[in-house]
């Protein structure tokens, strides 16, 4: 049985696939960015060759695409209709074929060992708020994988947060079209100090100037590296290790795993 109700989570990220790439200062650049890291991780991994890729919280396609510019073979899925079928359309304006499906990382369309890879970035998973689904998710991204197969999954530092729990985000500034945003967060933490509610203000200006704020709300579990660790371990991943920013070049920490 699942427990974290997902429909509210999929409006939100329905909602806000038009706006995602304002996250980012320059969103092409983080898509090339992202990809090269993924890449040389994959790589140093599995070898040179392209792999079969499953980005199983594509969302509009950050690391799909940075990862199908480099030759990799990638299908996405997300919990979102809208970001995926707005991944396709990113990747198709790039000269990219992305297949991609609505889907829950819970239960994964595809047959048993179907990919040699598979990645779930951006701090997708903490959205997962009980450990049956944490555990349904790993079990699942392990389950597609093919035997020797990879697993790539990247949340926040959540160590550093659950110590020092902040209440917001810097504000992130960013020019599109001409137009100027501002995007940042509120966090509040629940009384366990592991889950947070947050609520994510996008600012622009309309054509008066007069700045427009939109407001989402969520929720996450600040999993700790180790608890995600020995979730992955339970799910039957193997070699559960943390990668950090520093030497990877990817923004944020990355456990990988392999399948046995
Ligand atoms: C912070 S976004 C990151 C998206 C993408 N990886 C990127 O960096 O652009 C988190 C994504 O996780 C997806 N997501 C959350 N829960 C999910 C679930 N149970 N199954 C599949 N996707 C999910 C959301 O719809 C959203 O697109």
């Amino acid at each position: 049985m699942t427990t974290t109700p997902q429909s509210d989570l999929g409006r939100f990220y329905d909602d806000f696939a038009e706006d995602y790439h304002l996250l980012y200062p320059d969103w092409d650049a983080a898509l090339a960015r992202q990809g090269a890291a993924l890449d040389a991780l994959i790589r140093d991994r599995l070898g040179a060759g392209p792999a079969e890729v499953l980005d199983c919280a594509c969302g509009i396609g950050t690391q799909a695409i940075g990862l199908a510019a480099l030759g990799h073979r990638v299908t996405g899925t997300d919990l979102s209709p809208v970001s995926a079928a707005r991944a396709v359309a990113e990747a198709a304006a790039r000269g990219l074929r992305l297949p991609t499906a609505a889907a829950d990382m819970r239960e994964l369309p595809f047959p048993d060992g179907r990919f040699d890879v598979v990645v779930c970035a951006d701090n997708a998973l903490p959205h997962l708020l009980m450990a049956e689904d944490v555990r349904a998710a790993l079990g699942e991204m392990r389950r597609v994988l093919r035997p020797g197969g990879l697993m790539l999954l990247s949340t926040r530092p959540y160590d550093e947060l659950r110590r020092d729990r902040p209440a917001s985000t810097p504000p992130q500034t960013t020019e599109s079209d001409g137009r100027r945003s501002v995007v940042f967060q509120l966090w509040q933490w629940h009384a366990d100090g592991e889950r947070y509610d947050l609520e994510l203000f996008r600012l622009l200006p309309d054509a008066t100037g007069q700045w427009q704020v939109a407001v989402r709300r969520s929720s996450y579990w600040a999993l700790t590296r180790a608890e995600l660790s020995a979730f992955a371990a339970e799910a039957g991943l193997t070699g559960a290790d943390w990668v950090q920013p520093a030497d990877t070049g990817f923004f944020q920490p990355v456990l990988i795993a392999r399948a046995p």
